[in-house]
């Protein structure tokens, strides 16, 4: 037996956890995250032991919070063997800057890996993220109890990337951070039953947490190692194999800095639109939600009373893409139910189901697929003032998943970056697009508004986003840092 060992059920242990899984510390207005290379794996090591790693078993507000996770270089460095290395996914190993990855995620031109300020080919390795999240003026004191003379001796600083007071909106004075899916930490896939039918927020844990059960009903593949390597007994051990589990209680970390070009983006809109007020509506439009972040969407929902109001909501109602433009940002980060042709909803389907066939047409997978392509996103935004160049502006993406490649990359690639989507041509997401042609010569740079009559095309969109540097990190359960700090 291997890594997809039987269905673990039950209560999620949140004390093995680490926080970040289970919130994006709101409460916490200062954070920096360091990028990291070891240079010297012993104090590394040393550090790792006794860093005070925050667990999401609290109950109340916490004053400050530290994370930590490492690269597939990091692990390698404090000396996991390549044997249990291999038993990691391929996207985690190879990295976000690796080349083949780069034209997948649209990582090209300005923001191809080559040209990047950490992460890339062209940097010093990055092997830790340590991120440390503090109350407002708490962040220095903070940052001095966790750099310890280990701390200082087994790393290299990298880049620091120090996030800016959280207001709720992102750099192109958007409201940010509203969607989010939540996990169903007791899961017990039996009390929703029917729910993959309709759109709703909530996620099997095993979407985001490693060694539980995911949103196909089974264990998520995760990395495991010789029960010879474990003698403190720290891992749990796989059902039925002797194996031990590196995986659990672990989740993949994304970290992208995504710089945004404010001044460009708006005068552009500006001189399509005619006036300011012609740029807020087409940036909208761009979006899918108002700048306070009302969704454009239509009134009735179908949605799953008890949801958060501005979430509450689908396309159902909105299938041509009239009120919410079918390439929204929004619409391709989370299609909802939009990703099926019809919607999941149709009175056809329902009537079929309830008789126990399956829907007829390209709608016999209508188990809201968008579910398996859900991420936790706990990003935030430059904090000018400590950015070398201080008008640069942007976002530090950082998104949990427990399959790189199945969530954020498929969001990233098929949804955002892909210019075929929902029936659209040569258009990629409005937002974050790269537009950089495709290899035939294909322009990606168009941006379609549906409307009751002939849509309106913009074309020639500029790129407004540039990606300056990224890294995937394995963020391990608290007795996985305890294993791999004692690592010989
Ligand atoms: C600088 C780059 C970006 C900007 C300015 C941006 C902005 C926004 C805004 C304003 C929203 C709507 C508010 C909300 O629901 O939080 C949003 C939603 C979202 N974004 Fe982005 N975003 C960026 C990059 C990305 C990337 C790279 C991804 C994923 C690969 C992503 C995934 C999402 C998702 C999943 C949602 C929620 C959609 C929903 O469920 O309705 N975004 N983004």
């Amino acid at each position: 037996m291997g890594p997809r060992s039987p269905v673990t059920t039950g209560k999620v242990e949140l004390e093995d956890v680490q926080g970040i899984v289970r919130s994006g510390y709101g409460t916490l207005p200062e954070a920096v995250f360091l990028i990291l290379t070891i240079t010297d794996p012993a104090s590394a090591k040393e550090w790792l032991a006794s860093a005070p790693v925050t667990h999401a078993a609290f109950e109340t507000q916490i004053p400050r919070a530290l994370q930590v996770a490492l690269t597939a270089g990091g692990l390698r460095r404090i000396g996991l063997s390549e044997e249990a290395l291999s038993t990691f996914p391929a996207e985690f190993k190879s990295g976000m800057g690796d080349e083949s990855r780069a034209r997948r995620l649209g990582d090209l031109g300005p923001s191809a890996p080559k040209s990047w300020t950490w992460g890339g080919p062209e940097n010093a390795p990055v092997d830790v993220v340590a991120m440390l999240y503090a109350g407002a003026g708490a962040l220095s004191d903070w940052r001095r109890l966790v750099e310890t003379p280990a701390f200082s001796a087994g790393f290299h600083l990298v880049r620091e990337l120090r996030t800016g007071l959280m207001d709720g909106r992102e750099p192109f004075g958007f409201a940010d951070g509203l969607s989010q899916p939540y996990i169903d930490w007791t899961h017990d896939p039996t009390s929703h039953e029917n729910d993959e039918y309709h759109y709703h927020d909530r996620i099997a844990p095993g979407e985001a947490v490693l060694g539980y059960t995911n949103e196909y009903g089974l264990v998520t593949d995760r990395p495991f190692v010789q029960p010879k390597t474990d003698p403190r007994g720290l891992l749990r051990s796989f059902v039925g194999d002797d194996s031990r589990d590196l995986g659990a209680n672990g989740s993949y970390l994304v970290v992208r800095q995504l710089e945004q070009d404010v001044s460009g983006f708006w005068q552009f809109l500006e001189g399509v639109g005619g006036s300011r007020e012609a740029a807020e509506q087409l940036a909208e439009k761009m979006v899918g939600r108002t700048r306070s972040g009302t969704p454009l969407s239509p009134v009735e929902s179908k949605v799953p009373p008890g949801q958060e109001p501005s979430n509450a909501f689908d396309f159902d109602g909105d299938p041509e893409g009239i009120i919410c433009p079918l390439g929204a940002h929004i619409r391709r980060a989370n299609p909802r139910n939009a990703d099926v042709p019809g919607g999941t909803q149709s009175r056809l389907s329902g009537l079929l189901r309830q008789v126990g066939l399956p829907p007829p047409g390209p709608r016999t997978d209508v188990t809201a697929s968008v579910r398996f392509h859900r991420i936790l996103r706990r990003g935030r935004k430059y904090d000018p003032l400590h950015e070398i160049n201080d008008t640069s502006r942007g976002l530090y993406f950082v998104c949990l998943n427990a399959n790189i490649a199945r969530q954020f990359e498929f969001i990233q690639s098929a949804w955002l970056e892909s210019s075929k989507f929902h029936g659209l041509t040569n258009e990629s997401d409005p937002i974050v697009g790269s537009r950089v042609p495709l290899l035939d010569g294909s322009r990606t740079d168009s941006f379609t508004c549906q409307t009751d009559g002939a849509p309106i095309r913009i074309e020639s969109l500029p790129s407004f986003v540039t990606v300056r540097g990224g890294a995937y990190f394995f963020l391990p359960g608290l007795r996985a840092l305890q294993y791999l700090a004692a690592l010989s």
